[in-house]
């Protein structure tokens, strides 16, 4: 599928500073690591140099031995102690600075977690520069991104480990933090959060483009789907709108309003369908509609019967929506 994902791989100041944290656990852990086995290897050695001793040295050791085992184990004690300290504020202090608020000229997109798939708005004080897609963030690069999250149903946890950690989701309560990326790119992200069947098919993809790219992106996603010009394209519309779709999907500037399900009015400029689970081509949308429990059992699409004709005017007035 498209994007990366890895949380070793950050592209922004929120993941760097995990990742760091990552590194520092990793690089004293393996140092600790390997002294204690060297330190092990040593003193199996030793025991057995030791073996023709009358007397077993741990039961019954002599004075000057019994001394020096104190000093090593009460040194390697406040060793350890100090390690433990000085990872527990590092972890603390890592968590203090991604979890701070995000700074006042940060875009906001609210996101919202669905059983098993992501609803993302793009809220603006004029209500017409709003609009809403699904399980495809766009980003302007070195900007700071406020996301607002909540759930419409259980509880879910929005991951993009080159962007940011976790962020659980719970019915109820709001919640919000922020993120920024350095760099263009796709990332990949994930729902975090054990939410049911279809839990590890609920993920999504960061694009983080250039601000210009991303004025383009937004002020094309503002746009209500322009009528169909040709006749295939038209047959294609009064299928969708003869079929139940509409009760779920909304195609802006048709009267397909539904809320539930995914925002169509631009699919065919996503990269996935079913929230990452799929390419968007034509022969992976065909399935999906024909079949959707095959690729997703258990997810709220219902399959749709259609004959020949009606599926591929259908499929090219879907694959119209850019
Ligand atoms: Cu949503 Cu796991």
């Amino acid at each position: 599928m498209s994007g990366v994902q890895s949380m070793v791989g950050s592209a922004g100041p929120q993941a760097a500073r995990i990742e760091s944290l990552w590194w520092l656990f990793f690089w004293v852990c393996t140092v600790v690591f390997v002294l204690v086995i060297i330190a092990l290897v040593v003193a199996v050695y030793r025991s057995r140099r030791r073996e023709g001793d009358r007397l077993d040295p741990l039961l019954d050791p002599p004075r000057d031995r019994e001394r020096r085992m104190m000093r090593t184990v009460g040194g390697a004690t406040a060793v350890s102690a100090v390690i433990l300290i000085g990872l527990l504020i590092a972890s603390v202090s890592t968590g203090r600075a991604v979890l701070s608020l995000p700074p006042p000229d940060a875009l906001s997109i609210d996101v919202v977690g669905h059983q098993w798939w992501w609803e993302i708005q793009y809220n603006d004080p004029v209500p017409s520069r709003s609009f809403r897609t699904a399980n495809e963030i766009h980003i302007p690069v070195g900007r700071p991104v406020r996301i607002k999250t909540r759930s419409a149903d259980v509880i879910h946890s929005f991951w993009v480990p080159n962007l940011h950690g976790k962020r659980d989701l719970i019915p109820g309560h709001p919640s919000e933090t922020w993120l920024q990326a350095d760099r263009p790119g796709v990332f990949r992200g994930q729902c975090a959060e054990f939410c049911g069947h279809q839990h590890a098919k609920m993920a999504l993809v960061v694009v983080a483009e250039p601000p210009e790219e991303f004025e383009v992106w937004r002020a094309f996603q503002l746009r209500t789907a322009p009528p169909p010009t040709r006749p295939l394209l038209r047959r294609g519309q009064e299928v969708f709108l003869a079929l139940p779709c509409p009760t779920c999907h909304t195609i802006a500037g048709t009267p397909a309003g539904g809320k539930t399900a995914p925002d169509l009015t631009h699919l065919a400029s996503r990269r996935t369908l079913a929230a990452g689970t799929l390419p968007n081509n034509r022969g992976h949308l065909a399935g999906w509609i024909l079949d959707p429990q095959t690729a997703k059992p258990g997810n709220k699409m219902p399959a749709v019967a259609l004959e020949s004709g009606d599926l591929q005017a259908l499929l090219a007035y879907l694959e119209s929506l850019r």
